[in-house]
């Protein structure tokens, strides 16, 4: 028999405890930030009925990008690819108890089956942060800067990133009543407008002459070139600036800047995929010419909640993929430098000292130090090696001498310094002396 392979499922990483510690880190900031606006963690399950993403989440999510499969009870179920209509059936199964406006948020993994490529894999991690319970444009507004602070709290700056903005409901009116175009149509261009930067030029003009016709194409690209150029709200079709959908869309945007965020802009060929979405949509994108991608998004979907059989709940949410996180903060250079959380190694310099190692060990540990006791005999300088090997920061010598006197001699092995010191003061020097890169100032809300 062949040997098995090491190599994880096609698409699905391995966390060994170097990126699982860059990914705690990104996990922590977002945590804090998203309880620093009150929102309240929840979980759900992995697997969920398939129909609660065929309703509404898009043929390309629901029919091509779904793990299936059928279970021993012969129902059709999926392993999550988004939390969108999980976090939407939990609201539903308690519209009548749940304090509204409810806010929620979640880390989680999903799986969707793509084609792995940077920022694209098949299993990833996502925040969820979605507000339940409240329309209008400070709700569209609180996500947005819960997004912008998402990244901020990293140590970002604006110019690292742009934050585009447009409306569904304002997509649909430029499709039919501006662009001429029939339901079909509207949403053939709107997926075209979607995958505008990933096809030539001149494939999006084929492309689009096919969905207008041949002859109603010849009025039509001279207006869709125009929306396609249209930079703000102020240049959009007069007979369209006071519907509801650019009043909205002007409100959200003064309030963002009320905020003091200064790097939202309108884009009028944004669409976002997912057809749940029913007003206000938004993206992040990255500004590094080396990562020039969308970081995350979301919008406001006030249609799912009811599919549930309850009264409809205005909602709004985002959704902020880990790895594309993590690839925003390799590329502006904002991660710490991240290490091993053990302060100290613990070395038993003989057989007979070994109890006296694991006591202070324990000593250690309920000070709130964080101890490893190596408790294997070998020779000292292998041990050392070890300790230097998993980059932790002190060691500390147990002899027969040590555990009478109460005086360590310890190591520290980034600074190459060594000195006496008793139980106490041993505390002190490494939990000051935290090497780890994770300490509660590296970010400020
Ligand atoms: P989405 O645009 O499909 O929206 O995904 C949101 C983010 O999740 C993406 O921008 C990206 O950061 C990350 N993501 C998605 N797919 C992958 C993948 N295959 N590999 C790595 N990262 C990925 C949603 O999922 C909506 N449910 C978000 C939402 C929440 N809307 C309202 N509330």
């Amino acid at each position: 028999m062949s040997n098995l392979s090491t190599q994880s499922y096609k698409g699905a990483r391995d966390y060994f405890p170097e990126d699982k510690r860059l990914q705690n880190y990104i996990f922590k900031v977002w945590h804090a930030t998203a309880q620093s606006f009150g929102y309240e963690e929840y979980g759900a399950p992995l697997l969920e009925p398939l129909d609660i993403y065929t309703a509404k989440s898009g043929q390309e999510l629901a029919g091509e990008q779904t793990y299936l499969f059928t279970d021993r009870g012969g129902r059709q179920v999926a392993i999550r690819p988004e939390m969108t209509p999980s976090i939407s059936r939990m609201v539903a199964s308690r519209r009548q108890e749940l304090a509204m406006p409810a806010r929620l948020y979640s880390i989680a993994n999903f799986m969707r089956y793509e084609r792995p490529q940077r920022g694209r894999e098949r299993e990833f991690w996502q925040l969820n942060a979605d507000l339940f319970g409240a329309e209008g444009p400070w709700a569209d507004a609180e996500i947005i800067e819960f997004g912008y602070r998402s990244i901020m709290n990293f140590g970002a700056r604006e110019d690292m990133f742009t934050v585009r903005v447009n409306n569904r409901q304002l997509i649909n009116q430029l499709m039919s009543g501006f662009l001429g175009l029939d339901v079909i149509g509207a949403q053939m261009m709107t997926r075209l407008l979607d995958r505008k930067n990933k096809i030539s030029p001149e494939a999006f003009r084929e492309q689009a002459i096919e969905i207008f016709g041949s002859e109603e194409a010849k009025a039509g690209l001279p207006k869709l070139a125009q929306l396609i150029s249209m930079r703000s709200v102020d240049d959009l079709p007069e007979e369209l600036a006071d519907s509801p959908s650019v009043q909205q869309l002007r409100q959200v945007m003064t309030l963002l800047r009320q905020k003091g965020i200064g790097n939202a802009m309108f884009d009028v060929t944004l669409m976002r995929g997912l057809d749940y979405y029913t007003g206000t949509v938004f993206e992040f994108f990255d500004n590094s010419p080396e990562n020039n991608r969308a970081l995350f998004g979301g919008g406001r979907y006030d249609g799912l909640i009811g599919l549930f059989g309850v009264e409809p709940v205005a909602t709004v949410g985002v959704g902020l993929g880990a790895t594309t996180m993590q690839q925003f903060l390799e590329v502006h250079e904002l991660l710490p430098k991240l290490t091993t959380h053990t302060d100290v190694y613990i070395i038993a310099v003989d057989a007979a000292s070994l109890g006296g190692a694991d006591a202070l060990a324990r000593t250690l540990r309920s000070e709130g130090v964080r101890a490893e006791l190596d408790f294997s005999g070998r020779k000292l300088d292998k041990q050392l090696k070890t300790a230097l090997k998993k980059n932790i920061p002190f060691v500390a010598f147990v002899g027969e001498e040590e555990i009478a006197s109460g005086v360590y001699t310890i190591k520290n092995l980034i600074e190459s310094t060594e000195q006496k010191v008793s139980l106490e003061r041993m505390i002190s020097v490494v939990k000051d002396r935290r090497y780890d890169g994770d300490d509660d100032a590296a970010f400020e809300i």
